[in-house]
């Protein structure tokens, strides 16, 4: 598989009033062509930063720090002037954002919507575009009949569809999802992964899918970037990842899904929250949370590490050297 996307050493701060908190913190990634990954982690694990910095849209007091590379089929979008970007959201780069509400226009029929989105980025004129719009309603699951629908006319599924179809109506190179399908019923969510999933079949889709939960990520993923406080500390395919979690925290949330089969348990939580970016604890973000730290997680910061081929781990317990290097 060939790479798309080479992201290099991305970190955005936001400017707080009790100074520069790290949101994305020197993450590394690489997305291949018609390859979906997965990035998960908890609420103001920095997922939604990591995704608006890649489609450069992180508003003040947000800002991308210089040194940061987003290479997209070896062009470096970071580097581009920001007035060459409106051109190259829609076409080289979708976002499907975090609310699909709030992304479709209440006054305006979804048909007229999507070819909107196709015109502005597109070449097509407006009669073609309403009807290359149509197309694509048809292709994620809205019938000829529904194509006019005002968007609070449509279940909420529906309505992601229609993002759905808006976000790949000029056919992306890479599509980025920030969860997708949450605020969705199971049932609707299972429905909304297939068609993430299909299209990804049907035309090579290359995608970045972003979620809180775990289960979604791995329905659907190549390969799962976990995320904490800003971090990448496990990365690896989605088998190994959800099989054999190496961080304390991939564990966790691994433990913390509910088991429908076997014997009942009580549902494990991660005790305490994700940490104040602004009062980082020393050594690893996660070593107050964290069950199996000991005395040097409190002292060394853990890099991103090769743990075993393919998987790669930010934590003491699997870097024999650090440890050695601190003692
Ligand atoms: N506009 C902002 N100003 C200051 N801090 C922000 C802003 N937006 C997000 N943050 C902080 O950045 C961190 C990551 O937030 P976010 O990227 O939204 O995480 P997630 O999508 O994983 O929930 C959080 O600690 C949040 O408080
Ligand atoms: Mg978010």
């Amino acid at each position: 598989m060939s790479t798309l996307l080479e992201v290099r050493g991305l970190s955005t701060v936001y400017h707080t009033s009790e100074g520069p908190v790290r949101a994305v913190d020197g993450v590394d990634l690489t997305v291949g062509r018609g390859e979906i990954l997965g990035v998960v982690g908890e609420s103001g694990s920095g997922k939604t930063t990591l995704v608006m910095s890649l489609m450069r849209l992180v508003k003040p007091p947000g800002r991308i720090l210089k040194g940061s590379e987003m290479l997209l089929d070896g062009e470096d979008l970071f580097r581009l002037p920001r007035s060459a970007m409106p051109a190259r959201r829609g076409r080289d780069l979708a976002l499907i954002p975090q609310s699909a509400m709030h992304a479709l226009n209440p006054v305006i029929p979804v048909d007229r919507q999507v070819a909107e989105a196709i015109t502005a980025h597109g070449e097509a004129r407006s009669k073609a575009a309403l009807r290359t719009a149509r197309d694509r309603l048809r292709e994620v699951g809205i019938s000829p009949e529904r194509c006019h629908a005002y968007p609070h006319e449509l279940s909420g599924g529906m309505r992601q569809r229609c993002v759905i179809a808006m976000a790949v109506a000029n056919e992306p190179k890479l599509v980025i999802a920030d969860e997708p399908v949450s605020g969705l019923d199971v049932v609707v969510q299972a429905r909304i992964l297939r068609l993430i999933s299909e299209l990804r079949e049907s035309r090579g889709l290359s995608m970045i899918l972003v979620s809180h939960d775990l289960t979604t990520v791995a329905k659907i993923c190549d390969r799962i970037m976990v995320m904490y406080a800003g971090r990448i500390v496990e990365a690896g395919e989605t088998r190994t990842v959800f099989e054999k979690p190496l961080h304390p925290y991939t564990r966790a949330l691994v433990e913390a899904i509910p088991q429908v089969r076997g014997p009942r348990q009580t549902l494990r939580a991660i005790p305490g929250g994700p940490p104040d970016l602004n009062h980082l604890p020393p050594g690893c973000n996660f070593q107050p949370r964290c069950p199996a730290a000991f005395a040097d997680c409190k002292v060394v910061d853990p890099s991103l590490e090769e743990a075993e081929p393919g998987k790669k781990v930010a934590c003491l317990l699997y870097h024999e050297d650090e440890r050695k290097l601190e003692a």
